[in-house]
């Protein structure tokens, strides 16, 4: 037998590695060794230095001690710098440009100033504005070759006290704010000297005005209006926000290949491209802290001496680059999270004392170490069992056997694991309400959307197979197929078809992404999702709810057919008066209002919400939106509203409005209406929205190919291929009306049509 010598091994290997780290840390270097690090109480870190040898190329200083407190300017420059930040900032002081008046408007006095960087490691950073103060005034600058880059205008109001202007509030009375663009090196202000006008000829423009105009460059984050700087006649200095770089190679991937002129010189350091002009910045990696740009600058962070970042409940280790928390002796669990840990089971103490004690009695521990994982295993088998058992799992798999489901599969929590890799974070697809949907591959390469929900309460789980096998025989293109389900856990897990192109949601609202959608194309989305709707509520006795139809439960695949997801979360509609759903489930903006004071939700709740998935369709606007100068705030109101005063059209996408027919629009906007009433017995059934739809769908194509063919009369000299090309297009149409058509009496047939 192998000497179990092993079972020792963990506790030496934290002894080796963690002594040696225990001990005191050392601050981490700001400067080179042997270098000053401070001007008066400015931290003069490296690349920066203002003694012989002490700064990289192009980053001197000079620190003139003859002033009190000491001087800190840029070498060459003269800049008076306030404060330097390694993350790639500093801060230099700057005379605002002053222009002062008599009361008739001559020139009196001022103050000229300029910043001109050329080729250096600084630029202007955006943090900065262009404040100009004093009224009237128009502040701006031009660039090195003559072009505007930033201005603005502070107007006097004569009617307010104090000029008008708030305190605080820099936006156009006595003070304005205008914003500047990156890569700038160069700045020189300039004011308009608004001359006699000042006299109060116009006591509109010109009442109030004060006698000094400032504008100039400030870090926004520094200068705060107030109304005493109206009365100013003195100059002051402005903090100027610069952003500095390593800039003489380009960034990071370029600089790096060149190891002897890299600027980031220590182990477990980032580089980052400047943001602002060419070049790069560096600095310590997570967990580290200290000057990257000096070799061996970056100290591993003592994480135990920072609780409130790096939590830990039980005893704390430094490792390098990372930390260890442990549950004290006799106790086990997770010391990361408070209360994590809980006191050590009898037999595994017992283990360990007997472990400690001598060769002969481990042998024998060690013979009951595989008894106590013996042990183990039965526990999660019959826990396993328990939770199979509580879920349903017999029932299921009873009813199972006498319906004749040859999809739906009961998973094993094993195999699950193995196909969403442990329910790895990168294998999330999407998180709701309800729970966390995962990417599954399994072994057999097959691709499926597994969802955990969050708990649900007992009452609920009783009723789940129920709800697993209902759900299981639903077989319809539009409806995302349950394949199976797990019940050997506390939560059911629910296996769906995985669906590739995402929701519907994103593909309307997504910004990054606002291609124009083919108006057909949204009419057919439209019409697929009431389809498999209606067909829900009258599939089965009681009807099948959704209850939160939304467009993100809307699925999209590689060819855009839609897809209803999220069956799974609804509720079968309660066969009597008694049974009243006391949980409020649905999305704002899409929640029916009767629902909301009856608590009931009936298939008539879905038609409300599935009405703003129309809107939504037709609008491009959320079911909740916020921008605009819209009246209402929710789609439906705002809708409603529109309808009422017969502005119905406005609020379409303009790409709608060109491409459906007149006929067709005010069709739909009608049945939007209906479906939004107030009450239910007003508006359609989901059966009676979908055949609108299909109509709606059916006139559309029949006017497109009106005009389709309109235009070959028109054009007779149409090539041969063109004419081709148009007959293809009628014949896949029509064969798409006649499947339609098709399916129309085979729903006739099957008795689910209501009129
Ligand atoms: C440095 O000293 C000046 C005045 O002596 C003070 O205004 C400033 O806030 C100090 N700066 C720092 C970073 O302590
Ligand atoms: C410091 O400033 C004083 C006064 O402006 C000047 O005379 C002196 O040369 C400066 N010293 C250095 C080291 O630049
Ligand atoms: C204002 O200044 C101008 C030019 O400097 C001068 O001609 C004018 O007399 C001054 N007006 C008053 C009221 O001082
Ligand atoms: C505006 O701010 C200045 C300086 O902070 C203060 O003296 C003045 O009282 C303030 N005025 C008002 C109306 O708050
Ligand atoms: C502002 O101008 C109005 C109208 O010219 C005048 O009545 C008022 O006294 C002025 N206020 C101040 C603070 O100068
Ligand atoms: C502007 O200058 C005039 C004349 O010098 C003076 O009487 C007045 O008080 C000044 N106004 C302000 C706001 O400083
Ligand atoms: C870095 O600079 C090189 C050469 O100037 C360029 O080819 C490369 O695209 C740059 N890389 C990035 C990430 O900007
Ligand atoms: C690397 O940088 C050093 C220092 O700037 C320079 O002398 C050398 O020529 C560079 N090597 C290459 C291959 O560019
Ligand atoms: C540098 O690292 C720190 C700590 O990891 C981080 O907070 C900071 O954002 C990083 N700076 C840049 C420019 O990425
Ligand atoms: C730090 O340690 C934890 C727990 O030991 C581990 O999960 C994590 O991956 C480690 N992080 C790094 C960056 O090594």
């Amino acid at each position: 037998m192998a000497p179990p010598y092993f079972l020792l091994l963990p506790l030496l290997v934290n002894v080796v590695l963690q002594s040696p780290l225990t001990a005191s840390q050392a601050s981490p270097p700001i400067s080179l060794p042997g270098c000053p690090n401070k001007c008066g109480n400015i931290t003069v870190p490296y690349p920066f230095g203002f003694e012989p040898g002490c700064f990289r190329e192009d980053f001197g200083l000079v620190c003139n001690e003859s002033y009190s407190p000491p001087r800190l300017t840029i070498s060459g420059y003269g800049y008076e710098i306030t404060d330097i930040s390694p993350k790639g900032e500093l801060h230099i002081s700057v005379v605002a440009k002053r222009a002062c008046y008599n009361s008739s408007g001559g020139y009196i006095s001022g103050t000229n100033t300029y910043i001109a960087l050329g080729t250096s490691p600084y630029l202007l950073s955006v943090s900065n504005s262009l404040f100009a103060v004093g009224c009237p005034n128009q502040g701006y600058f031009v660039d090195g070759d003559g072009y505007y880059v930033s201005g603005c205008v502070s107007a006097c109001r004569p009617t307010q006290n104090s000029l008008g202007s708030t305190n605080g509030s820099c936006t156009g009375v006595g003070c304005c704010e205008s914003s500047i663009p990156n890569g700038l090196n160069f700045y020189e202000p300039s004011s308009q000297n608004f001359g006699s006008a000042r006299e109060g000829t116009d006591p509109i423009l010109f009442a109030n005005t004060t006698n000094c105009s400032y504008v100039f460059l400030a870090d926004s984050n520094w200068f705060h209006f107030d109304n005493s700087y109206l009365l100013r006649t003195t100059d002051f200095m402005a903090s100027v926000a610069i952003d500095w770089a390593i800039r003489n190679v380009g960034n990071c991937s370029y600089a790096s290949r060149n190891m002897t002129d890299f600027a980031c010189r220590s182990a477990n350091h980032d580089c980052h491209d400047s943001d602002n002009g060419a070049g790069y910045i560096c600095n310590c990696s997570k967990r580290y802290q200290g000057n990257p740009y000096i070799t061996n600058g970056c100290i591993d962070i003592n994480e135990c001496e920072m609780k409130d970042e790096y939590p830990c409940f039980g005893v704390c280790t430094n490792t390098v680059g990372n930390y260890s928390c442990t549950c004290p002796r006799g106790t086990e669990g997770n010391a990361y999270m408070k209360d994590g840990c809980r006191k050590k089971d009898t037999f595994t103490l017992a283990l360990k004392i007997v472990t400690g004690a001598s060769v002969g009695v481990f042998l024998v521990a060690f013979g009951c170490f595989w008894l106590y994982l013996g042990m183990q295993k039965k526990r999660l088998i019959r826990t396993k069992q328990r939770f199979f058992e509580q879920n349903g799992g017999v029932l299921l798999q009873q009813q199972m056997s006498s319906f004749k489901t040859t999809t739906f599969k009961i998973y094993s929590k094993e195999e699950l694991e193995k196909a969403t890799n442990k329910f790895s974070e990168e294998r999330i697809l999407g998180r709701g309400g309800h729970g966390i949907v995962y990417k599954g591959i399994f072994e057999d390469g097959t691709v499926a959307a597994i969802k955990k929900s969050k708990l649900m309460e007992e009452h609920e789980t009783k009723e789940f197979a129920k709800e697993m096998l209902i759900l299981s025989q639903i077989n319809h293109k539009n409806v995302v197929k349950l394949l199976g389900c797990c019940l050997e856990v506390e939560v059911p897990m629910l296996v769906y078809e995985y669906i590739s192109n995402g929701t519907l949601y994103h593909y309307i609202h997504d910004k990054n992404f606002k291609a124009p959608i083919p108006s057909d194309e949204r009419l057919r989305i439209a019409a697929e999702s009431a389809d498999a709707l209606a067909y829900m509520h009258s599939s089965a006795s009681p009807p099948i709810l959704h209850g939160d139809v939304k467009t993100a439960n809307i699925l999209l695949d590689e060819n855009r057919v839609a897809k209803v997801s999220d069956f799974g979360a609804s509720k079968l509609a309660p066969n009597d008066e008694a049974e009243i759903a006391t949980l409020v489930q649905g999305t704002c903006g899409y929640l029916d209002p009767e629902y909301l004071l009856t608590c009931q939700l009936t298939d008539k709740s879905d038609v409300y919400s599935f009405s703003i998935i129309i809107l939504e369709l037709l609008t491009r606007k959320k079911a909740f939106y916020f921008e605009g100068p819209e009246e209402g705030r929710s789609l439906a109101s705002s809708f409603c509203t529109a309808k009422k005063e017969g502005r119905f059209l406005e609020i379409l996408d303009v790409q709608v409005r060109n491409e459906l027919q007149l006929e067709v629009l005010e069709e739909i906007g009608d049945v939007i209406m209906q479906c939004l009433s107030m009450n239910r017995e007003e508006r359609p059934t989901m059966r009676e929205v979908a055949d609108t739809l299909e109509k709606a769908r059916k006139f559309q194509r029949q006017h497109n190919h009106g005009r389709m063919m309109h235009n070959e009369e028109k054009s007779t000299e149409d090539t041969e291929s063109l004419l081709g090309d148009s007959i293809d297009i009628y014949a896949s149409h029509s064969s798409m009306s006649y499947s339609f058509a098709q399916q129309a009496i085979l729903d006739m047939e099957a008795g689910r049509r209501r009129f």
